[in-house]
């Protein structure tokens, strides 16, 4: 079955008793990429990748665990067992699924009205032909046309078993006075997809040249397409995005295309929004270099100010390059070969300092004031930079491209980052007070000293490397996937998630309500949590370079030992992701249970002392019963880790 996978995406030649083939990760000319059937995994031998089917669709295809597995699902017609979603959540997903169906046959429709259809050949394709698309990327895009009647659309979809619900839900139809209409009737369609190339909303450009009529409709937001987290072209090319290690970012649905047909593969625009932080994100997950191609006119360079500080935000690389005399990508790229297209974006690409500079340096020549604005300018790029080398390796540039001394910016760069900081914290502090998600410590107890009171307090003491040992593991490992066992103490019953380290661990901790002591890495912790409950990962290093000096300075000083596990991990990593998932999963539960068996040590003894001083006989009943509890899942703990190990 892996060979099948794999298959999808790389050409396999049989070999013996296993399949070879180029490598999907890198350009090589000759083949060392090899897929073993018989033990289900795949080595490729320039990269140093290998794994089975689903670590194979986690890189190639930059996809989630559960990502994976339902996309083997997909292939293979298997249903798989999902946690079960409570009534909301059926719903939300109802809701998408009716949207994805509708938008998935809207797409189709438009594109076989477009090349099978007198209307659409005439209208249509010929207008894409006019502007110089080629067939191939014309059905590369499947771009498309809404008829120009007023319900050509909808009633072949309402004839086809769709309901108009869902079709107005996804936009495709408006009503007006009591009477429904195609809103992209008339318009050439541009469907956009998401990483999985599957359609989720649709761009319409009109043919008339009118000025008062707007150029593109675009699919409203819904359930389905959440503007700021979309990129035009992205399932088209993240594979070339990830082989040559760069992203293009252009402006418009045109470019993209224009750019495929030149042989630009590696390109995404942002469509109709300004580029969002999301977007970068999204970018992120396929490489660390970005480029900027706009128009080179006032707005294009405004433009490409604030996407560079965004990207720059985020840890990535940032290039720019602007076409000469009002030219965007598509129209540049029409005017030339496809040689000089890419000789261009190659040799005009300016690092973003070396941009900067130079856009700001022609307005301030030989102007004092203007000069000094520009410096600024150039410096507050600089200090989003979130890594600290990069930052004063740009420093150094910058000093000798502005010829100005390295400390005065570092001294600039040091105040915006102590501006920021104030502010962030204001923030932090406004959104503490919004909803309360961080509880001061508990005050400490004023009671008198006695054997429990010491036990306790040495108890919480020990707490403070053990929950070090929580805060490593989950910055080290936070994103891999592991297969918990859910194994609830008191009533012994099992079940198996897949999850991710990140994901138990704090589950686990709220699930238990098990308390960090530690102010710090209490915080880590729920921010953490936050980008859980967002979908996603805090980004690479985002503790390590928080903007709170006591978060970033923990960070260094835990990471200084990074959460290690036992065994050769690093080694088997490559071929045997099962043992490393093993390793990784019990790691992770020891650490759970170890802070459980703790906190259940603390709560005994402060039993102890209440027992000792209660004078209420039923309440004594009571705190005897729990402490029973407690002993009893304090004895399966122990029995877990063999002793009791705190
Ligand atoms: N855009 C939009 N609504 C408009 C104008 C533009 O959503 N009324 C978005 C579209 O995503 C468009 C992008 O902004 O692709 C860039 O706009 P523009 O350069 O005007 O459009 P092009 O895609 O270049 O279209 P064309 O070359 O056909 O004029
Ligand atoms: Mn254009």
């Amino acid at each position: 079955m892996i060979e099948e996978v794999i298959g999808d995406f790389v050409q396999l030649k049989k070999s013996g008793s296993s399949y070879k083939g180029l490598s999907p990760f890198t350009n090589e000319k000759t083949p060392s990429f090899y897929v073993s059937p018989a033990k289900g995994i795949f080595k490729c031998f320039s990269s140093g990748k290998g794994g089975n089917a689903v670590t194979f669709l986690m890189e190639h295809e930059k996809l989630s665990y559960p990502e994976a597995l339902r996309w083997l699902a997909d292939k293979y017609n298997i249903e798989i067992e999902e946690e079960k979603p409570n009534e909301e959540e059926m719903q939300e997903r109802s809701e998408r699924e009716s949207l994805l169906a509708v938008s998935s046959y809207a797409a189709k429709f438009f594109e076989e009205y477009m090349w099978n259809h007198e209307e659409g050949q005439a209208i249509g394709l010929s207008y894409f032909q006019e502007r110089g698309f080629r067939d191939d990327i014309i059905k590369l895009f499947k771009l498309g046309f809404c008829p120009d009647g007023w319900t050509g659309f909808s009633d072949e979809a309402q004839k086809a078993g769709y309901e108009l619900k869902w079709m107005k839900a996804a936009g495709l139809v408006k009503e007006s006075k009591d009477k429904h209409f195609d809103f992209f009737k008339g318009r050439v369609m541009f469907p956009i997809r998401d990483i999985s190339g599957r359609v989720i909303a649709f761009g319409g450009r009109t043919l008339k040249t009118d000025k008062k009529i707007a150029k593109y409709f675009n699919s409203p937001e819904s359930a389905l397409y959440i503007k700021s987290k979309v990129l035009y072209g992205i399932y088209e090319a993240k594979n070339s995005i990830v082989k040559k290690d760069r992203c293009y970012l252009v402006e418009g649905y045109t470019d993209v295309i224009s750019m495929h047909q030149s042989g630009v593969d590696n390109v995404v625009a942002s469509s109709g929004t300004s580029l969002t932080d999301d977007q970068v994100r999204l970018i992120k997950r396929y490489t660390q270099n970005i480029t900027i191609l706009y128009d080179g006119d006032p707005a294009g360079i405004r433009a490409s100010f604030r996407g560079i500080n965004l990207i720059l935000a985020q840890g990535l690389n940032v290039k720019v390059v602007l076409f000469p005399d009002g030219d965007d990508p598509d129209s540049y790229a029409k005017k030339v070969s496809s040689e000089i297209l890419q000789n261009y974006i190659e040799e005009e690409a300016k690092d973003f300092l070396e941009f900067k500079t130079s856009m700001l340096a022609e307005d301030a020549a030989g102007d004092p004031i203007k000069r000094a604005e520009m410096i600024r300018e150039v410096v507050d790029s600089i200090a989003h930079i979130p890594d600290g080398i990069k930052r004063a390796v740009y420093i150094q540039e910058c000093s000798r491209l502005l010829a100005i001394e390295e400390q005065v910016l570092l001294n600039e760069t040091n105040k915006i980052l102590r501006q920021e900081n104030k502010k962030q914290a204001k923030r932090n502090e406004f959104r503490n007070e919004q909803r309360n998600d961080i509880p001061p410590p508990p005050p400490p107890p004023p009671l008198e000293e006695g054997p429990h009171q010491e036990r306790k307090r040495k108890l919480e003491t020990s707490a403070l490397s053990q929950e070090k040992d929580l805060i490593r593991l989950l910055l080290t490992f936070g994103r891999h996937p592991i297969k918990v066992e859910l194994h609830r103490l008191e009533d012994d019953e099992k079940e198996t998630l897949d999850s991710s380290v990140a994901e138990y661990l704090l589950f686990e901790l709220q699930d238990e309500q098990l308390e960090l002591h530690d102010e710090v890495m209490r915080k880590i912790v729920v921010e953490y949590a936050r980008f859980l409950q967002k979908g996603e990962f805090p980004p690479e290093k985002y503790f390590q370079h928080h903007e709170s000096a006591s978060i970033h300075t923990l960070c260094a000083d835990l990471m200084a030992f990074p959460y290690e596990l036992s065994g050769n991990w690093s080694e088997r990593h490559q071929i045997y992701p099962e043992t490393e998932d093993m390793n990784l999963a019990k790691a992770t539960k020891d650490c759970v249970f170890r802070l459980k068996l703790r906190h259940v040590l603390v709560m005994i003894e402060e039993l102890q002392i209440e027992i000792k001083s209660c004078a209420e006989e039923e309440k004594l009943f009571e705190l005897i019963k729990e402490k029973q509890h407690l002993d009893a899942v304090k004895r399966d703990l122990s029995r877990y880790f063999g002793s009791a190990i705190v």
